[in-house]
């Protein structure tokens, strides 16, 4: 006690002298258009002054001298010098039982790391053998910041961490507006603005599994005022974490703080002697120009960083979901496959019910674990598939589950368990009342799971898509692998294992195209998408509510990632009667796809089909990889919504536009199209028209940008009753 008593008061002293004798460290990180001002004293706490608007080092301190910095802790620790007010980043419990750490930099670095320059301050507390090392990354040719911790028990003991967030952003307290988004199952991402109030705001996930579900980690926060689109100041964030976090947003009178990190709630983690825990990161823009701004920050980091292939524009396909449902088998798929590529489609996914040997799979109730294809229904095995795909000119698809098992499979009955399961209790059962989820903490199950994947991969090389679905909650919250004593660390270590094991499937295949689908859009979320390529964003297809969940996911996720399919009408999940133009206009915002059975479509259906298909070809690179400037908001309720997308050099354009209700001598708003370039003219082809010969009025017109930007589209005689629509192309003449 004596001993360690002598050595934190040296410790003290000798931070004294050195806080003395160090100089004031004021660093500014910087992106493209935003900056993160630090102060960093070796010696001494450090702090984040700023962040916002690109500034330059001098500034910095001309913000001291205008007393508008922050000086909020970088990293807060819990269990000393607390006050009112306070929220914690960090709280760990020492052996001894102290509940406090306080944390004194000790050295600052930058460095160059993969993709950015990063600032990395590494502190250690003043009594206890703990390192914090906290990064904060810019990213090249982007305007993303992102951070993250490195928690080190350098003792000889554990240390309980009972709460670990990745970071604490000051941000400017004033008339403060957030923007989330929030759903459920068919519902997903609906958008939600709301002001800041005193006190406190939580995001926040504990279904484990399907963590952008019923809260989206992403948000915005306007500095001043109501959320605008295409101005205003605003902070955008996102957590890249798949499993439960946790987002406080703590507002004082004068003080705004995020804290945003894996949600501790029930998940106490044991850091072990010499073991090192790495937060998820935190990546976070701020724009002047509204949500717009921050959504195409966002969408262009996403493309270059945070989604695989994003780059490369996607194929327009077929899956056999909605079509087929379970009843797959040869000649279904084979008809499927040659519909899609008679249409100009180029890949065809089958989906759930082609596997089970001892337990077919022909509904939700079995089958899930044992991926050896059902020979009833497939006698060619997916080599017949592949066969028939190469047959038709077009790449296959396939839908796995891999995370999961049902009680009525094989895999259950060998290793009842490999499944999530609290002790001396019965297991909760979720679809089909026998679906239960496999424990990834354990090793061997993760091999298990990434076996799936490898074996189908290297049996079929020919596959081109996997569709990874995952259609539970984390049911019971226990592991027969990991211990007694940690059983509180569950979600973490099953979302630390499902890492494990995309990045080997990855290591092994980087080429292969990954959906990642969970219920829907239950995994809309940067924590999954840097091992995949898009989302599926909802399992409702209705284009009116998709018009919706789409404007939402479209404020953090790019189009290139949104897979959005032409369904049947009416709708299987609202039942709502569209035209199929309508429901290409709208699929064509997004990753375009059809989600039915061909076959069923009229003549004139599959020749319009054909059309659109070939239009979005032309404006495909547009949506995918361009730039996104929403126009007219569907929740405005303005009877219309719009938007519209623009190469880099704004030479290349594709506006979309919708009739959303039944309206009589209302005002229908002028579309303005915000993302020209003004000094450009334009050609403006109408891309679907019902009929060829009579496209609509604007089709073959050259405008100005001015003219477009500054007196708009008057749309109301093309969208004139609900449903109507209208896709154009504008190139720069
Ligand atoms: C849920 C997915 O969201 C659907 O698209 C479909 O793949 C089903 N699962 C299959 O069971």
């Amino acid at each position: 006690m004596k001993v360690k008593f002598i050595i934190s008061a040296l410790f003290l002293w000798a931070v004294v002298l050195m806080s003395q004798a160090a100089t004031q460290h004021h660093l500014v990180l910087s992106t493209e258009n935003t900056s993160i001002g630090i102060t960093a004293n070796e010696g001494g706490r450090s702090y984040i002054q700023y962040y916002g608007a690109k500034i330059d080092q001098g500034d910095i301190r001309k913000i001291f001298a205008l007393g508008s910095n922050f000086t909020s802790l970088s990293y807060p620790t819990f269990g000393i010098h607390l006050g009112g007010g306070a929220v914690e980043a960090l709280s760990l419990q020492m052996p001894d039982g102290n509940m406090s750490t306080d944390l004194f930099l000790q050295s600052v670095e930058k460095k160059n790391d993969a993709g950015g320059e990063c600032l990395v301050l590494t502190m250690i507390d003043s009594v206890y053998p703990v390192t914090v090392k906290q990064y904060f990354k810019a990213y090249n040719s982007s305007d993303v910041i992102s951070t993250w911790t490195e928690i080190s028990n350098k003792g000889k003991k554990s240390i309980l961490m009972n709460k670990f967030a990745s970071a604490a952003i000051p941000l400017q307290r004033g008339d403060n507006y957030v923007c989330h988004y929030h759903g459920k199952w068919a519902s997903e991402n609906y958008m939600f603005e709301t002001p800041m109030p005193n006190g406190q705001l939580v995001l926040d996930e504990k279904e484990g599994l399907r963590t952008a579900w019923y809260n989206n980690p992403s948000f915005m926060i306007t500095a001043d005022g109501k959320p605008q689109e295409e101005c205003g100041e605003v902070f955008g964030a996102t957590l890249l974490w798949g499993g439960n976090y946790k987002i406080q947003m703590v507002a004082e009178n004068n003080k705004f703080t995020v804290v945003a990190g894996i949600n501790n709630d029930n998940s106490a983690y044991t850091l072990e002697a010499g073991e090192t825990f790495t937060t998820p990161e935190f990546a976070m823009t701020y724009s002047t120009q509204g949500k717009g701004g921050v959504s195409r920050a966002f969408h262009r980091w996403g493309r270059k960083y945070a989604l695989q292939h994003g780059g490369q524009v996607r194929d327009i396909l077929l899956n056999s979901w909605e079509g087929v449902y379970f009843q797959v088998n040869q000649e279904k798929m084979d008809q499927m496959m040659q519909s899609i590529a008679s249409l100009g489609g180029e890949l065809f996914v089958m989906d759930d019910g082609w596997f089970g040997e001892k337990y077919p799979r022909n509904d939700g109730t079995s089958s899930l674990g044992d991926w050896g294809v059902n020979k009833g229904k497939l006698p060619l095995g997916v080599k017949g598939l592949t066969d028939a795909a190469k047959k038709h000119g077009i790449k296959f698809g396939i839908w796995i589950e891999p995370e999961m098992a049902n009680t009525k499979s094989e895999l259950y009955e060998k290793h009842p368990d490999w499944i999530l399961q609290c002790k001396n209790r019965e297991l909760t059962k979720g679809r089909g009342r026998t679906q239960v989820v496999l424990d990834l903490c354990n090793p061997k199950v993760q091999d298990f799971v990434f076996s799936i994947t490898d074996n189908l991969l290297t049996e079929n090389p020919e596959i081109a898509y996997i569709k990874w679905d995952c259609n539970a909650a984390m049911m019971d919250y226990g592991s027969t692998y990991l211990s007694a004593d940690r059983q509180s660390e569950v979600d973490i270590r099953y979302h630390m294992g499902l890492r494990n094991v995309l990045k080997r499937i990855r290591e092994k295949y980087p080429d292969v195209v990954i959906q990642c689908c969970s219920s829907g859009g239950g995994r809309i979320s940067y924590g999954f998408l840097p091992w995949f390529d898009e989302f599926w964003t909802s399992d409702n297809t209705d284009a009116y509510q998709r018009l919706y969940m789409q404007w939402s996911a479209s404020q953090f996720y790019p189009a290139i990632a949104m897979a959005s399919h032409v369904s049947a009408s009416p709708n299987h999940q609202t039942s709502r009667v569209t035209p199929i133009k309508f429901r290409f206009d709208v699929a064509m915002t997004g990753r375009l796809g059809m989600e039915m059975q061909p076959k069923d479509m009229t003549t004139e259906e599959i020749e319009f089909s054909k059309r659109a298909i070939a239009s979005y070809k032309s404006i495909r690179e547009v949506v995918q990889l361009g730039d996104l400037y929403r126009l007219v908001s569907p929740y405005d309720h303005k009877s219309i919504s719009a938007l519209m997308y623009a190469n880099d050099d704004k030479s290349h354009l594709a506006v979309f536009a919708y009739s959303l209700e039944y309206t009589h001598n209302q005002q229908v708003p002028y579309v303005r199209l915000t993302g020209v370039d003004e000094n450009k003219n334009y050609r403006i082809k109408d891309l679907t028209p019902w009929n060829v010969q009579k496209p609509c009025f604007l089709d073959n017109k050259v405008v100005s940008g001015r003219a477009l930007k500054y007196a708009g589209l008057k749309l109301k005689d093309i969208l004139n009753r609900p449903f109507s629509s209208v896709a154009l192309e504008l190139v720069a003449e």
